[in-house]
């Protein structure tokens, strides 16, 4: 089914220029750019955005790190896009990313791990609307 994903490009990869290389490489596995925004997040916008993870001893660390820098926000659209987009990001620590994946090509550790993407159905329509209104997505399926 058509689908649509949350991306984000962390603040690692937009410090190394990768913005178009990433976005040329959803667009090559037919993932469609249907919204996008740069936006340095504030504290509590990381906060909010990870709140589910608000327990783990990596909550501090993760936070830091997405306020660090401008991050690239996108919404993804098409054929099985929630699982697509995981197999061109890789496994969340790059030194287990298989080759070719994002996370492989341009990760250092696995919190500058360049990219995020949503994991389930419902996570990606929390996650976009977190980040986007209805009116700002331009569906093109
Ligand atoms: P992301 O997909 O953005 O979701 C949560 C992030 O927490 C994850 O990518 C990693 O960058 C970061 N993180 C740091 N340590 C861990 C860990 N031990 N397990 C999972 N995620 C971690």
């Amino acid at each position: 089914a058509v689908e649509r994903t949350l991306s984000i490009i962390k603040p690692d990869a937009v410090a190394k220029d990768v913005i178009g290389e990433i976005y040329s490489r959803f667009e090559k596995a037919g993932l469609k750019i249907v919204a996008a925004r740069m936006a340095q997040l504030s504290r509590e916008d990381a906060e909010g955005f990870y709140a589910v993870h608000k327990e783990r001893p990596f909550f501090n660390d993760l936070v830091g790190f997405m306020i660090s820098g401008p991050v690239m926000v996108q919404v993804l659209e098409g054929e099985d896009a929630i699982r697509k987009n995981r197999e061109i990001m890789g496994a969340t620590n790059p030194k287990e990313a298989a080759a070719g994946t994002l996370r492989h090509d341009y990760a250092e550790s696995i919190d500058a791990n360049a990219v995020h993407g949503s994991d389930a159905p419902e996570t990606a329509k929390q996650e976009i609307e977190y980040f986007f209104k209805a009116d700002d997505i331009c569906s093109r399926s």
